[in-house]
């Protein structure tokens, strides 16, 4: 029997369902398709938050894809991004002359995506867009732009779905909000 204090503890609040996520990401991903040019769809996904998003997103999308990854870690303590964010592990293929479909889980302060957008477009793609699941504009500190949005969320730290709060919570089958910690 684990007799650890952090199990003990109240689950995540809910905040989206998996109904709700999932009817959302179906009609993302159909917004998704009629929005960008013809063509196979180069679909990036920003590890590890973005995994099981993805996941769902790619398989609602009626077109030709293409699926790559790359990895990030941004200096900083668990919950607060320092805006210095280091590729841990680049993309495997290619963009250039891509229609480039980069997706995250949660645009915060926007630090990272900025970060990947300047880095993207030096490789020059065909195009370039944005998806994020959610979305917290009252965090924002650098002006960046988000194509897809599937959720605004309040300034609360959401975990599940892909999201973690120092690792833990990724396969927790909706989005909840921690109640401790602060975001
Ligand atoms: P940024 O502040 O927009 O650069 O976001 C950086 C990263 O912080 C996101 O991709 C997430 O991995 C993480 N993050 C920001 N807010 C939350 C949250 O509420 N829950 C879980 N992760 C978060
Ligand atoms: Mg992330």
């Amino acid at each position: 029997m684990n007799s650890n204090l952090e199990e003990r503890l109240a689950p995540p609040r809910p905040l989206f369902d998996e109904a709700q996520l999932s009817a959302r990401v179906k009609a993302l991903a159909r917004q998704i398709s009629d929005r960008l040019p013809a063509g196979t769809v180069h679909v990036v996904g920003v590890l590890r938050g973005a995994f099981v998003f993805m996941a769902d997103l790619v398989r609602a999308l009626p077109r030709d894809t293409r699926c790559d990854f790359l990895a990030v870690r941004s200096y900083g303590a668990a919950t607060e991004t320092s805006g210095i964010v280091e590729i841990t592990h680049d993309l495997s293929l290619p963009i250039t002359g891509q229609h480039v479909l980069l997706v995250e889980d949660i645009v915060d302060t926007g630090l990272t995506l900025r970060h990947l957008l300047q880095l993207f477009a030096m490789r020059g793609p065909a195009s370039l867009h944005t998806c994020t699941l959610l979305n917290k504009p009252s965090r924002r500190r650098v002006n960046v732009p988000v194509d897809f949005v599937g959720f605004e969320v309040p300034d609360h730290f959401v975990v599940g779905y892909g999201l973690d709060f120092d690792q833990r919570y990724r396969n927790l089958p909706y989005i909840g909000v921690i109640e401790t910690a602060q975001a």
